[in-house]
């Protein structure tokens, strides 16, 4: 069965930007041996996660992450079964200001879940824009 779960969350006071983008790749790796996909966006201090894989390997995952020190605030927006899995690979990514608000970010990372129901597909669409447009507030 697979499953998907997304997330927000603030990053630690005493985890540096230069720690997470050393750990983003290394993270990646680990989930592409899993089969785990999705994605991991960092931006200003705040993480947003989709994760989606086999079921018992995403619950045990997002169990070790929920106990990570390195972040807090988790807020779990979609945790469902699914009946195919719709995401092709795993995309990390540090945006930087450059970046922030540019609304194509959106829907560049919303084709990743496309395989979603519509239902999960618009929460994490929406989660995923004002994690976006936050930026610029
Ligand atoms: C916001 C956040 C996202 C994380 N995402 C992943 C992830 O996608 N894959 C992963 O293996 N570890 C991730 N981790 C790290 C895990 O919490 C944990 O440290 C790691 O899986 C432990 O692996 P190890 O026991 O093999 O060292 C994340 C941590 C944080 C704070």
């Amino acid at each position: 069965m697979e499953h998907a779960i997304c997330f927000i969350s603030t990053a630690s006071n005493n985890f540096t930007v230069g720690e997470i983008e050393t750990l983003l790749p290394k993270w990646r790796e680990k989930n592409n041996k899993e089969n785990i996909k999705g994605m991991l966006l960092f931006s200003e201090g705040n993480f947003f996660q989709v994760l989606e894989g086999e079921k018992t390997k995403v619950l045990e995952l997002f169990q070790r992450i929920k106990e990570d020190h390195r972040h807090n605030n988790i807020i779990q927006v979609v945790g469902k079964d699914l009946s195919k899995g719709s995401c092709d690979h795993y995309i990390v990514e540090h945006l930087d200001e450059a970046e922030y608000s540019k609304p194509e970010l959106v829907s560049q990372y919303c084709e990743s879940v496309k395989g979603m129901d519509l239902e999960t597909q618009q929460q994490i669409k929406n989660i995923l824009k004002s994690f976006i447009d936050t930026r610029v507030l």
